[in-house]
């Protein structure tokens, strides 16, 4: 791991969700784990459709995962994928981070385990709100 911030414990959550990852049409797996500001953390996964836009990405999991449980106040996002390349969000999740957090760390990574971080006002400097 490259990056001395990122979160160990985090990252190996991400890495357990990612097994429960069901991508039978594009075969990437990608895992998520949120740290809240309490302190707990939930995991999401991409779950595909064969209906493609019906699939819903592993940040979005565990993004609405902390919701239904009642925290909406997140600090850290560690993303792991099989993918060579690092794992940034994509457009529909970096709107739903931007709902709940202007200030969240997010931790991109790669099938290696090296590790980029950004913060969301970075990747997503004018995000849609009312
Ligand atoms: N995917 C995620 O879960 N998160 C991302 O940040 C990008 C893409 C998923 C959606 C789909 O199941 C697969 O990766 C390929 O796009």
């Amino acid at each position: 791991m490259s990056d001395k911030t990122m979160n160990k414990n985090l990252y190996e959550k991400a890495i357990e969700a990612q097994k429960l990852s069901y991508s039978p049409y594009s075969k990437v797996t990608v895992g998520a784990a949120l740290l809240t500001a309490d302190d707990n953390i939930y995991l999401g996964a991409n779950i595909e459709n064969s209906s493609y836009g019906a699939t819903v990405c592993a940040e979005r999991t565990a993004i609405f995962n902390a919701v239904l449980s009642g925290e909406k106040c997140f600090k850290e996002i560690v993303i792991t994928s099989n993918l060579d390349d690092f794992i940034f969000p994509c457009g529909m999740c970096l709107q739903v981070m931007a709902e709940f957090s202007d200030d969240l760390k997010v931790f991109a990574t790669n099938a290696k385990g090296e590790v980029k971080e950004k913060n969301i006002k970075e990747l997503f400097p004018f995000a849609f709100r009312l």
